[in-house]
């Protein structure tokens, strides 16, 4: 089996998701999106960005390799009744039922940058693009002092070190790494653009209720735990994690997190 399609079909990512929908929408509505242009939403979970793209009169097609995250983003189209918009399994690594040339403007917000074999990510989001179409990337930058990239720093200190032949995907916060791997793909360097940008959880709960939705819902946290566990450390875990999340929230109110966290924004023009 898939280690990466395992990892993220572990749990259930929708809960997490429920916390990114205002920043998605709000972030999807900076993108240009006009009516009737195609786009593609790679590694786009329950569909928090395919959905806003479709509403602002997109034509979607979202891509994701877990299942179950598919069948999720589907039946929120379903019961949305979101017109031009729809998602299918597939993988970031080699997207062979999408045909070259297909679309004004690829995207994948904290998707793609989870796949293996990141020059092979950035081949094919080229490859399905039009001349003079978009490719926007949202990816965590590594050792940035806000939540996602210091949950990872966090709980890769409880994990064993992952096999030598593999690339951390937060590389693709490395402007100069993200520059090499659209090169390769054929990109002109001065088409593409970085920007650090803000994007905000919101939950409906305290800091440790938020830390437990990781615990139990969220693949890459899920792993950690299990490891600290076996190593007797799970509770160590559980209070930097909560430490860390108590220090960001900025609601003023225990019962609600409000956590901002800073993306690279990658906007390359093929
Ligand atoms: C952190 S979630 C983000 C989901 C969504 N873009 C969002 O903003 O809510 C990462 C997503 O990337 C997907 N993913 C990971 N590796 C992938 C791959 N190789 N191909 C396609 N999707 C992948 C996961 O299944 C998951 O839905």
């Amino acid at each position: 089996m898939n280690p990466n399609k395992l990892l993220w079909e572990k749990g259930d990512f929708t809960i997490i998701a429920k916390t990114m929908r205002q920043s998605g929408t709000e972030l999807v509505s900076t993108f240009g999106i006009q009516p009737g242009m195609k786009v593609l939403d790679l590694g786009c979970g329950d569909g928090t960005t395919a959905i806003p793209a479709a509403l602002l009169g997109a034509h979607v097609q979202g891509v994701d390799i877990a299942t179950n995250l598919v069948a999720a983003g589907n039946a929120r189209i379903k019961a949305e009744q979101v017109p031009y918009c729809s998602i299918t399994e597939g993988d970031a690594t080699d997207l062979r039922d999408l045909g070259s040339e297909s679309f004004d403007l690829a995207v994948s917000i904290f998707g793609a940058m989870f796949a293996p074999r990141p020059f092979d990510v950035a081949k094919e989001l080229v490859r399905v693009v039009k001349p003079g179409g978009r490719i926007i990337m949202g990816n965590w930058i590594p050792g940035d002092p806000t939540l996602v990239a210091q949950i990872l720093r966090i709980s890769s200190a409880y994990t064993p070190p992952p096999p030598a032949d593999f690339v951390s995907p937060m590389l693709w916060g490395v402007e100069e790494k993200v520059t090499e791997r659209f090169t390769a793909a054929g990109i002109d360097a001065k088409n593409i653009r970085f920007t650090k940008t803000p994007f905000t959880f919101r939950a409906a709960c305290s800091p440790a209720e938020f830390v437990h939705q990781f615990r139990s819902f969220y693949g890459p946290t899920m792993n950690a735990f299990e490891a600290a566990e076996k190593n007797g450390k799970a509770d160590e875990l559980q209070h930097e994690l909560e430490a860390l999340f108590e220090s960001q929230n900025k609601s003023g109110d225990n019962s609600q997190t409000v956590v901002t966290a800073t993306f690279l924004l990658v906007e390359a023009t093929k």
